[in-house]
């Protein structure tokens, strides 16, 4: 096969994907097949009734892998269904307080139709705290942290007829902290059970109501954040990330500003929380380089790199997922903090990178003198069956950072075995298979479920 017609086979399973996935995925209804349990649950727990209400423990819990909620932290609302009143709050706090004149003799927290809930600071004086509370909105990670992946609050509903069981809140809505969540109907459950008497006996509360929050990055209407790049010990050519990844530098200034590397940042009224990202090629904000490094009798050894090209924001609780299957194998990671996570069905391993407390946990912003980054070594122990050089198969299928897919380099612009090796022939016919492989890789996202 000569080079073009490697080239138009290329650009003719590029173009047969993009119409498939265009075609076939009603876009907000395409789920991460990494993470398809993945969500955000919210359970208002009713354990004491009131003359006019009730008492309910809210618990937001992220059920998300690798997806974590960051500063400036959730803000959950909904709409009650009747006059419901919070006669008060511990925990959390309504952003609004509203018009409580009608209730002039009784201390209200709001009186909000529609009410919108923030974390407290964990700094919060003990009055008005509640259980498991006042975490500044922030959310970690299943998969990373679980003990820190929930918060609660308390509140008190009043303003009901007399004897009423509850009325479920309606259209309850998720900023976590941006957009992109959308939470089904506030529905009853099985009522929350737990242990009491050092767990010798089962208490359960009155009601208890659940909706659970799914993210679609269509629907938080997101540029990529980030690229992926290679290279190779065998080879000099650096494949970059692909041109316009998350941007074209040349397009009309609108929401990304970008300026030149080791500009000096005298104008810093970087206050606002604008991206404003490093000229590149790419203008991602985030680069995660894979360089394969060695290739031992027994062991392949990978130099993973996180660059961070938004001069104005500091990434804390950065994580990164590498599809591939390598993972299947033993591997040591030298610099991170890391795990594999369970598959589901999709074969390849996936595995998950977080940094280490202290050492590199936050992703600081690149500044005039240093680019800001981490990185690791990772050796992975081979399987002899499968460890190739050739075909790309070295190279991830997929990179996550912070639970945002990654743009990567394409299949024909991986860094080529030097020529003398041999068959490449083969390797350009197991290379369509790859391409093959991905298109239906993206298909399966598409049907499942
Ligand atoms: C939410 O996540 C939990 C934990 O993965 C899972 O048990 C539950 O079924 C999920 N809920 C929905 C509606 O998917
Ligand atoms: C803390 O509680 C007190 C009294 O209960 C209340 O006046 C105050 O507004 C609360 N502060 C916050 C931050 O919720
Ligand atoms: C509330 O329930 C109690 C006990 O069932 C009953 O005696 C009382 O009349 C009820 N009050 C109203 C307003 O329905
Ligand atoms: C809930 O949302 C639906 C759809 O957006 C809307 O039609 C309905 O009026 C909302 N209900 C309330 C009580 O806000
Ligand atoms: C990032 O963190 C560093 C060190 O803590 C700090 O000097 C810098 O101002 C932070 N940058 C931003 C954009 O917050
Ligand atoms: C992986 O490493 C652990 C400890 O280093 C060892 O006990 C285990 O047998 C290894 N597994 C494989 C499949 O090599
Ligand atoms: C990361 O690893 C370090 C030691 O390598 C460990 O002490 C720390 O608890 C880990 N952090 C998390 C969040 O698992
Ligand atoms: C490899 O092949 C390319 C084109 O097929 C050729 O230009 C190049 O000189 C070759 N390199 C070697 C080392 O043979």
């Amino acid at each position: 096969m000569t080079r073009s017609t490697k080239r138009s086979w290329v650009s003719l399973g590029r173009t047969v994907m993009l119409i498939l996935v265009a075609s076939m995925c009603n876009l907000s209804d395409c789920y991460d097949p990494l993470d398809p349990h993945g969500n955000i649950t919210v359970t208002f727990d009713i354990y004491q009734y009131t003359p006019d209400g009730y008492m309910a423990r809210v618990t937001i819990q992220n059920y998300y892998q690798y997806r974590h909620v960051d500063k400036p932290g959730w803000n959950l609302g909904w709409t009650w269904s009747k006059n419901e009143v919070i006669w008060s709050m511990f925990g959390a706090f309504a952003i609004k307080q509203g018009d409580c004149s009608s209730f002039k003799f009784r201390t209200t927290h709001s009186c909000i139709k529609d009410p919108v809930i923030a974390d407290l600071m964990p700094e919060t004086s003990p009055v008005n705290r509640s259980e498991d509370c006042c975490h500044g909105g922030l959310l970690s990670a299943w998969a990373i942290n679980p003990s820190k992946s929930f918060s609660s609050f308390e509140i008190m509903v009043g303003n009901l007829e007399a004897n009423s069981t509850g009325y479920a809140p309606l259209n309850l809505t998720l900023l976590a902290p941006g957009p992109g969540y959308t939470c089904s109907p506030v529905l009853d459950t099985d009522p929350t059970v737990s242990l009491d008497i050092g767990g010798r006996r089962q208490v359960q509360v009155y009601r208890t109501w659940k909706s659970t929050c799914t993210y679609s990055s269509f629907l938080a209407n997101k540029t990529p954040v980030c690229c992926v790049s290679l290279s190779t010990f065998y080879s000099p050519t650096i494949t970059s990330c692909p041109k316009c990844s998350c941007g074209c530098r040349e397009a009309d200034k609108s929401e990304v500003s970008c300026i030149r590397e080791g500009y000096p940042l005298l104008n810093r009224d970087l206050v606002s929380n604008h991206d404003i990202v490093e000229c590149t090629d790419h203008m991602c904000p985030i680069r995660v380089h894979w360089h394969l490094k060695n290739n031992y009798m027994e062991y392949w050894r990978v130099k993973l790199t996180v660059s961070n090209y938004n001069y104005n924001r500091n990434y804390s609780d950065w994580n990164i997922l590498v599809q591939h299957p390598g993972f299947s194998q033993n591997s040591t990671t030298y610099s991170f903090n890391s795990t594999v996570l369970p598959t589901v069905g999709l074969g390849d391993e996936v595995a998950l990178f977080w940094g280490i407390e202290y050492y590199n946990k936050e992703l600081l912003n690149s500044d005039e003198d240093v680019m800001g980054s981490v990185t690791t070594d990772i050796i992975l122990k081979k399987d002899l069956d499968s460890f190739t050089l050739s075909n790309g198969w070295a190279f991830p299928r997929r990179i996550y950072f912070n639970g945002e897919n990654c743009e990567m380099a394409l299949p024909d612009t991986f860094p080529m075995l030097p020529n003398d090796s041999s068959s490449l022939k083969t390797a350009h016919y197991h290379f369509l298979g790859l391409l093959i492989y991905l298109t239906f890789k993206t298909l399966v996202t598409c049907f499942h479920e």
